[in-house]
């Protein structure tokens, strides 16, 4: 069997507590089982990038991480990743920086990235490349002589073409996927959408079998949505530890149902429209009042880059706005903590939730919304609001899809989710989970490996 090499700019973090986002997760969940080679940021920022990385054995797993200089940060990781790519790609061209400094940073990044990984490598490897911060990647390990397979993954959306065009580099930059021997996107409108860039930008072509051919080169595309390890994720709660935590939980709402939402603070989550709407239920439906709290959990991330400080004050004023329109001495509407929790502690409160609103107003996935079904208790589930724009509504359509955008929609799907018998309740909780466990985490791995490898396994 060949060895697995992960790589991503985010790797799980060694210590359990800190919050990881969804792709360090999955990969952790993908990775632990097979074990391998997990490649990426060490996360820290030094006067000079490291010129081969640190190598920590845990587990089956060998973690090789670099670090990254404050001008390689800067223009790579604040800069082009995540003022250019991350708002670009999720449809936020008015918050979009065009630099073409960072770009060649992020080129030069993903060029010294490659050079640190190529000497661990081996020619029987899987190489499996994830997420924006990396496209370029299998182009500059070709450079350096690389040649066993590399499988590409996107975590977030492809935009249309007519977004995507705007980028003044796009030709440069989609160019490099075709030196991967497979590109994965989430759902099938990431893949229609990177075929129509093919045809009507690049002049190419895409044939019945996945194969996509532009700029003088072939790869394949197709549609791995990723998974959650549904079991796992449902046990977390039963642990007497998260117990103790839900009993300290119950006393605090004093019988009241808890809507709940979990989200890095990042403006594509549609906080402030989640919240206003929550204000919409409560003003609509005055009989609401007092019979329900909103826990709002929400990470900082990315706190360097001004649109997240931005975001982070709109939020800190609506919560405050709505709480000082309706809290009474022994009721506030929103809880609103702006720290991260474990998965362990955040099964527990999903599954004391009557509600998981999740409502992203682009989202290549979404995991927590699978992580809300998978903790619920199948006898009393709770009900999943979500968002039409988060990838995990293709899949989850048994849940109470919402246009986040519509203001009295989610509130009035929040009031049907929070009146809703318990048969129906059951009935598309049961409906979602099943899809839960047939398309978990081994699953996304095992079908986007078996692609990646296909040629050699025939040969
Ligand atoms: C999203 C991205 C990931 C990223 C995560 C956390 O899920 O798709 O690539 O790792 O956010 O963001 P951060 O910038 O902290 O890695």
């Amino acid at each position: 069997m060949s060895r697995l090499v992960v790589v991503s700019n985010r790797v799980a973090p060694i210590k359990a507590k800190a919050s990881a986002g969804g792709l360090a997760v999955a990969v952790l969940a993908a990775l632990r089982e097979s074990g391998g080679i997990w490649f990426g940021w060490s996360g820290e920022v030094t006067h000079t990038a490291t010129t081969e990385p640190h190598v920590v054995k845990v587990g089956k797993i060998t973690y090789a991480l670099a670090d990254l200089s404050t001008e390689d940060y800067n223009e790579y990781y604040n800069g082009y990743a995540n003022r250019t790519l991350w708002p670009l790609f999720h449809y936020r061209l008015d918050l979009t920086a065009f630099d073409r400094r960072c770009f060649e940073g992020y080129l030069r990044v993903n060029s010294q990235l490659a050079r640190q990984l190529a000497p661990l490598l081996g020619e029987d490897d899987l190489v499996w490349v994830h997420d924006y911060h990396l496209i370029p990647f299998a182009e500059a390990l070709s450079r350096e002589g690389c040649r066993m397979p590399v499988g590409f993954f996107l975590h977030i959306p492809f935009p249309t073409s007519e977004v995507l065009v705007a980028l003044p580099s796009h030709q440069e930059l989609i160019r490099t996927l075709f030196a991967y021997d497979l590109v994965g996107f989430q759902t099938d409108n990431d893949l229609i959408a990177f075929h129509d860039y093919v045809v009507r930008e690049a002049g190419g072509k895409v044939g019945d079998d996945g194969t996509v051919h532009a700029f003088g080169r072939t790869t394949r595309a197709g549609v791995f949505p990723i998974g959650i390890d549904t079991d796992e994720f449902a046990a977390l709660p039963l642990t007497p530890e998260v117990q103790r935590q839900t009993e300290r939980l119950k006393a605090s709402l004093q019988g009241r149902h808890m809507v709940i939402g979990v989200d890095r603070l990042d403006y594509t989550k549609g906080l402030v429209e989640r919240l206003q709407a929550f204000e919409q239920m409560l003003e609509t439906y005055p009989a609401m009042r007092g019979t329900v709290t909103m826990l709002q959990v929400a990470p900082p991330s990315r706190g360097e880059v001004p649109e997240y400080a931005d975001i982070r004050r709109a939020l800190e004023a609506t919560a405050g706005h709505i709480n000082g329109r309706f809290a009474e001495f022994d009721w506030v509407p929103i809880r609103y903590l702006n720290k991260p929790f474990s998965r362990r502690a955040l099964s527990g409160l999903l599954r004391s939730s009557r509600v998981g609103l999740v409502t992203p107003l682009r989202d290549g996935m979404n995991l927590v919304a699978k992580e809300y079904v998978a903790a619920q208790d199948g006898d009393d589930p709770g009900v999943l609001v979500l968002s039409q724009f988060a990838g995990a509504a293709h899949q989850l359509d048994a849940a109470l899809i919402v246009n986040p955008y519509d203001m009295n929609a989610v509130a009035e799907a929040l009031h049907l989710a929070l009146t809703m018998p318990v048969e129906e309740r059951r009935e598309r909780w049961s409906a979602m989970m099943e899809g839960l466990r047939s398309d978990n985490v081994a699953a996304w791995r095992n079908r986007f490996l078996s692609a990646l490898d296909a040629d050699r396994a025939a040969a």
